[in-house]
Order: structure tokens, then sequence, then C-alpha cells
């Protein structure tokens, strides 16, 4: 996600994924934006780390979703606005819908991928009482379209799920918890998902898996650069990478090159030679204890209304104060 070059400062956040390529590949590390890797072929390669069996967000968020939507949706009591922020393939949301009590929903899907929109619209139930929009844009574009369109009458629940929060480096999910704070009324809502630390072997099969669908995952995002920017990557030479950062509490993703080897990327108008071993940082994926993430949600103006935690990962319901 954006990242900053110096820490504590933020950089002015570049537009275009060319001008993001040029950005944050010429920085030291060097880096790439992970909202690219969702493609149409990331977002497939996505869903089939979903279903991995190393692989246990989807599963466990999945199982607190089916357990507790009644509970979930009946403390936002006079709720007529759902926003989910990055819904893929719009399973979570089914799955919470179908603990709704009757009566009129609105539904906002905001994803910057068109198939994972498509996707989720077709999974959500037909029923007269549920109008579905979707805005194939940013997270806070999106959501600030969706709370300006939202029936003041009633409450907005914002869905932040599959601990993207984690795909943040900490200035960032404050900064953006803040905004989403910023774009919802007091007494509004927010339905945050986040994992939880684990044994590092764990978190490290999660990310790194035996069937090699997160490297393909991960290179797929070199393929994309290729094609829409005309790039000459190599991508069989540059290998997936996954570590434990326990300092900063996060799982790392990597590619690595394995050989000295200039990329030109014609459309970001740069010319990069990787040495051997050089790494282009693609995702953090931060751990959380189930105390920061009340805390986080309480720097950003929320309160905490209840939370669900199994030992690997916490759903939060959190007011806006
Ligand atoms: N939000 C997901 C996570 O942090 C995204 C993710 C899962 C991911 N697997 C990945 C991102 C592999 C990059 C590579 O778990």
């Amino acid at each position: 996600m954006q990242r900053s070059a110096v820490p504590g400062t933020r950089p002015r956040v570049p537009d275009t994924f060319a001008e993001n390529v040029r950005y944050y590949l010429t920085l030291t590390p060097r880096q790439l934006p992970s909202r690219y890797l969702y493609d149409a072929l990331g977002s497939a390669l996505f869903e089939a780390i979903c279903r991995l069996p190393w692989y246990g967000i989807t599963r466990a968020e999945g199982a607190m979703l089916a357990a507790h939507g009644a509970s979930i949706l009946s403390r936002v009591d006079g709720i007529s606005t759902i926003v989910e922020l990055g819904p893929g393939s719009g399973e979570k949301l089914a799955t919470l819908l179908a603990s709704r009590a009757p009566g009129a929903l609105t539904v906002h899907l905001v994803d910057m991928s068109s198939a994972a929109l498509q996707a989720a619209r077709c999974i959500l139930p037909e029923h007269p009482d549920l109008t579905v929009h979707t805005h194939e844009a940013t997270y806070e574009s999106g959501l600030l379209t969706a709370t300006r369109a939202a029936d003041t009458r009633g409450r907005s629940l914002v869905l932040f799920l599959g601990s993207n929060i984690g795909n943040f480096d900490p200035p960032g999910s404050d900064e953006f918890l803040r905004r989403i704070r910023g774009a919802l009324r007091s007494r509004d809502c927010l339905l945050l998902g986040a994992d939880l630390m684990k044994p590092e072997r764990e978190l490290l099969l999660a990310y790194d898996d035996p069937l090699g669908v997160t490297a393909a995952f991960n290179r797929n995002l070199l393929v994309r650069v290729n094609r829409e920017l005309g790039a000459d990557f190599v991508v069989e030479d540059f290998a997936h990478r996954a570590l434990w950062n326990g300092d900063a509490s996060r799982v790392e993703m990597h590619l690595v090159s394995g050989r000295r080897q200039h990329v030109t990327v014609p459309a970001a108008g740069i010319e990069v030679t990787f040495e051997q071993g050089e790494t282009i940082w693609t995702e953090s994926s931060y751990k959380y204890r189930v105390g920061d993430i009340r805390a986080m949600l309480e720097r950003a103006g929320f309160r905490t209304v209840d939370q669900w935690v199994d030992d690997r990962f916490a759903l939060t319901l959190a007011e806006a104060g």
C-alpha cells in the first residue's frame, strides 16, 4: 500500500499505474504498491489463495460472520446502508446478509477490480428489499461517494474485512481509519476483520504455500507491468519470498531477482538495474494482538462496541464517536 520513503513522512501519492511504478520501483528498497496485484488474473489467484488449507483468514472470518452475523447486525439497529471496501468475491457479505432481518437495505461495493465487483454483484441475493451499487474506485473515493448517497434516516455500517487493514503500514492504517471515521456520521459503525499474531511457521506457510499459488499471485504483478506498461521483466527470473519481520510484526512479500539484470518500463520512463538477490517489496501483512486493534480504532475516533475473537482472528465492531 502507500508507504513512506522516509519514516514519518508521506510522499505525494502518484495517480496512475505508470506514475506509481516509476515512483515506487525507484525507491530504496524498491517497491510496488500491492493494490495493483488485483487485475483479473490476480483477483482469480487471490480467490484461490482464500481456499488454500494454509491460508486461514477467509475461513476463520467466514465462520465468525456465519456464527455472529445476527448479533453484529442487531448491534447496528436502524441500519439502512452497508458499504464494503474491497468485497472481493462477495462471499463474506453474502454470509452476513444471510442473517439480516427484513427491511430495506442499500449496499455499496467499492473495489478497484471490475472483475471482483461483477462477481460480488452476482453472488448477492436478489431481493426487492436489497439495492446494490458498485463503485470501481479506490477505497477512499468510493467510500465518499457511498456515504454521501446514504439515507440519513438510517445508520451506515462499513465493512473492512480480510485483514486488508494489515496491508497498510501503521501510520497508513491510522490515517485510513481516520478517513473512514471522517466519512461517517456519529453512531455509524465499522466492522473490521484483522488477523492475529501466530507462530512464524504458520504465517510463512500462509504467504508462501506449497502449491505456489501465492508465488503466482505475487509474480503476476510483473506480468501486469509487462502487459500494461510495455516492460520487459523476465518473470521466471524473479522468485517469490515471504518473510516474517518480528520487530515490525508483519509478513513481508518480496520478488527476488535471481541474477543481475536490466529492465525497462517504457510507459513509466524508467530503466532499472537489479543486482542478483535484490528485491521488490510488494506487500506487507501486519499481524495484531487483540488490544492493538481496539487501540487503533480508538485513535481514529471509534469506540469498540463488541469484539469476536478466536485464537487466530478478530472481528471488531466499532461505533463512530
Ligand atoms: N489482505 C490479505 C492478507 O494480508 C492479502 C493477501 C493474502 C496477500 N495473501 C497475500 C497479499 C499474498 C500479497 C500476497 O492476508
